[in-house]
């Protein structure tokens, strides 16, 4: 049966990940996966999260299942941190998945199951995982225009002239902040046109906000999802708590669909409780409790937010230190996209060749598409990266 199997192209984040540990030079750089790193290369986990985990350890006294659909605590701390009072909770439906992937692919399958002719719009370019998944599930989708190369900021007309072809039922893959992998981002008035242009059109938003509070803060992150969350009779929202919380490997994600009233919420409640249990039963239970323990305790809460803030201001400050020495290496300013830019990522611009030459000359490691992990860098390796991109003639 198995030699039937045709071999499958590998995911290309993942191939890096594992070319970057096979590469024998000691300084080497990684700028590829979405991983947050200190300024010692570390991942830490946060202070709060360590602290509810010890609590959590003296507390637990049971490993029994929980809820097929996880934790209402957990439903509701999430939903206050990406909704807040945006929409009516009556109408929200809410499953606890494994990571921000899983709440994709159960989104998607919902998606599926209730309208299987609705086409699914996602930027070009978007995280290759949502094309990867689109397409194993056989989803129909489109692409539409939303980076522009010149400028290296998103190309909103070019974005509405396409969303122009959304019918009625279809459904637009938004990134809620911190664009994946162009750092480039909507502003809020741009968020108002795109809300307009989904209820002329009668299409449904789906929402991926897996990098709340590595943008612009907590609020401003996530006031994109609830401006649409207020405006839309239905919405599919995809949350992660993999790099806010850096609790990558205990995968917690949630799903949050917005239905236009309570009734058809009691259904899609269902449909969602059957997907997870079609999938993969009940969902890990650790990590969503780590984050309601933090959600919910006031100290904690605070700690995290604060070692949050640290995070983010520590790549804004990346992000000045790479601008600022292209700057003054170039003596133009044609690299200030990447202070503009906003999360994890900046997509620098680079051709295949180029990024190419990177990793040869300098070891540095970064996507195919010149998408580069800010968090990846530190004072030392700033100047090495600037080098490196000057040289490529980037
Ligand atoms: C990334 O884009 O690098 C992250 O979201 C990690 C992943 O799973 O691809």
């Amino acid at each position: 049966m198995f030699g039937a199997l045709k071999p499958l192209p590998a995911d290309k984040i993942l191939q890096l990940m594992q070319m970057y540990r096979e590469d024998p030079r000691e300084e080497k750089v990684d700028l590829g996966v979405g991983v947050y790193r200190n300024a010692e290369g570390v991942t830490p986990i946060m202070r709060a999260v360590k602290n509810a985990e010890k609590q959590l350890w003296e507390m637990e006294t049971t490993k029994a299942y929980t809820g097929l659909v996880g934790d209402a605590g957990y439903h509701k701390a999430m939903t206050d941190l990406v909704l807040a009072d945006s929409v009516d909770r009556a109408r929200i439906a809410a499953a606890h998945t494994p990571g921000g992937t899983g709440a994709i692919r159960q989104s998607l399958e919902l998606i599926q199951m209730a309208a299987p002719e609705a086409r699914v719009f996602v930027s070009s370019p978007t995280w290759p995982n949502h094309l990867s998944i689109l397409k194993h599930l056989k989803v129909p989708f489109t692409e539409y225009r939303y980076f522009d190369d010149e400028s290296r900021a998103v190309d909103f007309d070019g974005m509405m002239a396409d969303l122009e072809q959304v019918k009625p039922g279809d459904v637009v893959l938004l990134h809620g902040c911190c664009h994946n992998p162009t750092g480039a981002n909507l502003n809020p008035v741009q968020w108002q046109q795109v809300g307009d242009l989904l209820l002329e059109k009668q299409a449904m938003p789906f929402i991926d906000i897996a990098y709340q509070g590595f943008g612009d803060g907590l609020e401003k992150d996530a006031a994109g999802v609830r401006h649409l969350a207020g405006r839309v009779p239905e919405m599919l929202i995809a949350a992660s708590c993999s790099k806010n919380f850096g609790i990558y490997r205990e995968r917690t994600g949630i799903v949050l669909a917005i239905a236009p009233d309570e009734k058809t919420r009691d259904v899609t409640q269902g449909s969602l409780a059957h997907l997870n249990r079609q999938n993969f039963s009940f969902p890990p239970d650790h990590g969503a409790r780590l984050v309601t323990m933090v959600l919910e305790t006031p100290a904690l809460k605070a700690d995290w937010m604060d070692e949050l803030e640290d995070v983010r201001l520590g790549m804004l400050d990346l992000r000045e230190q790479l601008a600022g020495t292209l700057q003054q290496m170039t003596g133009s300013d044609r690299f200030s996209f990447i202070k503009e830019h906003r999360g994890m990522f900046s997509r620098l611009g680079a051709t295949p060749e180029q990024v190419q030459a990177m990793r040869e000359s300098h070891g540095i490691y970064m996507v195919g598409d010149s998408r580069i992990n800010i968090a990846g860098l530190n004072r030392d390796t700033v100047p090495i990266l600037a080098e490196a991109i000057v040289k490529a003639g980037v």
